[in-house]
């Protein structure tokens, strides 16, 4: 792997030279150059956050799966690091795909899937995936120790390894298609994590499978404890599945069915599935603990297939901020706020005074390129549709006919448009929790209830921020707004 590591570190150096800014993020986790997409191996070993991320170094463009790698101090500022791993062994020929971290005496364990196209680059009809272990002793160099567990019989897609430890035994999901083309996460177990020469039993349940035909493939399953009555959560990203009105508008989604787990007992799902975030732009979202025991997640602010217009600049890809999962209980979902931390980015307060707009618009930030805004607005207003808009192209608005809260986005010459939205929460007050990166926006929804993750691609550097009411009044209750700091 050494020269193939050698490799691609000279194509990667070579395209971060080329590397534009006008799109590249501020405060979020992107790649130097080059491709990237699921946040992989996320995970704290031994005093630091490590990222991996599915890469691709030689170009802007999807490729063989390398993997890339930062890591922080705090979660927020991130410090590259040396690719990972390369694709191009036997067992993992055309790509090492996603996977998960294990910290375990003192070595980091990266196990991952190795995907081999066996007819055409490309032909899905016919690839063998396995999952496949790397290992390190300074948290930066890995040593691939090749296949840890064969697939099943009858199981072609077979990828995405989540490794974990519990009541004395190691577990690994990993998602799945069955010979009926039926998405499903199985289950594994194994005494020990990695022994040389030896392999995982491959003896499997299925831990939650779908029930929407059109679904042929549950990719990226995590699998965790919501609290502490033996409620998990499976949190996968189903393909195939076709929008139902406002829902799963995306070519693909990410999302979570709760349900009763014990171990050797069968997952016992109550309610349906449910997308974590309601956004253009979301997928493949892992989670890890931190010691202080808080469950943090990371997704893919992008989507498979959809215009990525930083390709002009030699990169694609960026996370989401770190994010807190929560149990709610009352509701029977899960709540995702930004963690902690990114308050470390803020410079100094700025407030917004309380104003009431009658048929018109106002300008609230003139430099948006990278803040963090709170926003309280009242709920009680007749205008036909109040809210905020982000330069041309962007706007986030009460809709008071459909009474839904929504993000849509119009960037005609890259392609780009639609409407994302979420019904409006119960109660008098609205309060908005907003993150604009140079090329992003995420919107935390009372205090976690819902979140819009999307990308936008705006033409100027810097852009104003306008709060606006369409055929009647709006009140902004309260506001303030942080400029940001970089994290590079
Ligand atoms: C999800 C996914 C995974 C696969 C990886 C390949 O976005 O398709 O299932 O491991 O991306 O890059």
């Amino acid at each position: 792997m050494k020269h193939r590591l050698e490799q691609s570190t000279k194509a990667l150096n070579t395209l971060i030279e080329k590397r534009g800014n006008k799109f590249y993020p501020q405060f979020h986790l992107a790649a130097p150059a080059g491709w990237l997409n699921d946040p992989n191996g996320l995970i704290y070993h031994d005093g630091l956050y490590h990222a991996f991320y599915q890469h691709h170094p030689y170009s802007q463009d999807w490729g063989p799966m390398h993997w890339g790698h930062a890591t922080s101090t705090d979660m927020i500022h991130w410090q590259h690091q040396p690719i990972a791993l390369a694709p191009g062994d036997d067992y993992d020929k055309s790509g090492c795909f996603s996977g998960s971290a294990i910290s375990h005496e003192g070595k980091l364990y990266l196990f991952y899937t190795g995907h081999n196209w066996l007819a055409a680059e490309g032909d899905d009809s016919q690839i063998y995936e396995a999952q496949c272990v790397a290992i390190s002793e300074d948290g930066i160099h890995f040593e691939k120790k090749g296949i840890v567990l064969e697939p099943p019989k009858g199981y072609m897609h077979f990828r995405d390894p989540k490794v974990w430890y519990q009541d004395g035994k190691w577990w690994m999901v990993v998602g799945a298609r069955d010979e009926k083309d039926q998405g499903q996460v199985l289950l594994f177990s194994s005494e020990t994590l990695f022994e040389e020469g030896q392999q995982w039993n491959n003896d499997y349940t299925v831990l939650g499978k779908t029930d929407d035909k059109n679904v042929y493939m549950w990719e990226c399953p995590d699998f965790f404890p919501i609290s502490q009555e033996n409620e998990f959560a499976i949190v996968f990203s189903p393909q195939g599945k076709r929008a139902e009105g406002y829902q799963y508008r995306n070519l693909f989604q990410s999302g979570a069915l709760i349900g009763q787990w014990s171990p050797n007992q069968p997952f016992k799902p109550q309610g349906h599935f449910i997308e974590l975030d309601n956004g253009h732009d979301y997928y493949a979202p892992q989670s890890f603990t931190t010691p202080d025991g808080r469950r943090v997640s990371m997704g893919w602010m992008d989507m498979w297939n959809s215009p990525m217009p930083s390709k002009s600049e030699f990169w694609s890809g960026c996370f989401t901020l770190p994010r807190e999962i929560t149990f709610d209980k009352s509701k029977n979902r899960l709540r995702m706020i930004p963690v902690k931390e990114v308050e470390s980015l803020r410079q100094e307060k700025q407030t917004i005074q309380p104003l009431t707009l009658s048929n018109q618009s106002i300008e609230l930030i003139n430099n948006t390129t990278a803040i963090e805004l709170d926003l309280t607005l009242s709920l009680d207003s007749h205008a036909e549709k109040f809210g905020l808009w982000l330069g041309k192209g962007l706007e986030l608005f009460v809709d008071n006919q459909s009474n839904r809260l929504v993000l849509n986005r119009h960037y005609p010459q890259h392609n780009m448009s639609g409407a994302r939205s979420i019904p409006l929460p119960e109660g008098c007050e609205l309060n908005l929790r907003i993150f604009i990166d140079r090329s992003s926006i995420e919107v935390f929804v009372n205090k976690g209830e819902f979140t819009f993750s999307s990308r936008y691609y705006a033409q100027q550097d810097t852009q104003t921020l306008r709060f606006f009411a369409m055929n009647g009044d709006a009140t902004l209750i309260n506001g303030q707004y942080w400029q940001l700091n970089s994290i590079y």
